[in-house]
């Protein structure tokens, strides 16, 4: 006698749900801190919706290498609307900055929703914003070092999707 399979004739799925999407967090309360699941390698990236508020200063979105927010940090990505616009980037290694990149404008409009990637590239973290290539911060510490995202300051984020390749 031959085995009967029996087969479902589909498989549904409620809500929406993306293949390569590992980690989502909606509505984080800044000062955010939090894991990296299994961290970040060639091809994996951090998408951001969010915005910026009328009375923005700075904000900074920082890649931790490891659970509190004084561990090394491998980008920092640090918008600052209060002495001129600039964004500074850098990263810090045993409790010193290394050597700041600045650039001399803001891809955001001030008290506008915006959306942001990081995405990890052969030379570093690439970061767009509303589509745009903004810039591409050498990587200074190895990558399998990050465990944690951290956000401070002053920008609200509705969603973060974390992605791995
Ligand atoms: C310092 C600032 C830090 C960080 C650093 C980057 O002046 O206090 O928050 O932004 O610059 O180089």
């Amino acid at each position: 006698m031959k085995p009967e399979f029996s087969h479902p004739a589909s498989l549904s799925v409620s809500g929406s749900i993306s293949p390569t999407a590992a980690m989502t967090v909606y509505n984080p309360t800044i000062p955010y801190l939090g894991p990296i699941v299994g961290g970040l390698k060639q091809g994996s990236s951090i998408s951001f919706q969010g915005s910026t508020p009328e009375n923005m200063t700075r904000f900074q979105i920082n890649l931790l290498c490891g659970d509190s927010d004084s561990n090394d940090i491998a980008l920092h990505f640090n918008p600052r609307h209060d002495q001129g616009d600039q964004v500074v980037f850098n990263s810090r290694q045993d409790g010193e900055w290394g050597k700041e990149i600045v650039k001399n404008f803001l891809p955001f409009m001030i008290g506008q929703a915006f959306d942001m990637v990081i995405l990890v590239t052969p030379p570093g973290y690439q970061i767009k914003v509303n589509g745009k290539d903004f810039y591409t911060f050498p990587f200074r510490l190895p990558v399998d070092r990050v465990r944690a995202l951290q956000i401070e300051g002053d920008v609200s984020i509705r969603t973060i999707i974390i992605t791995k390749e």
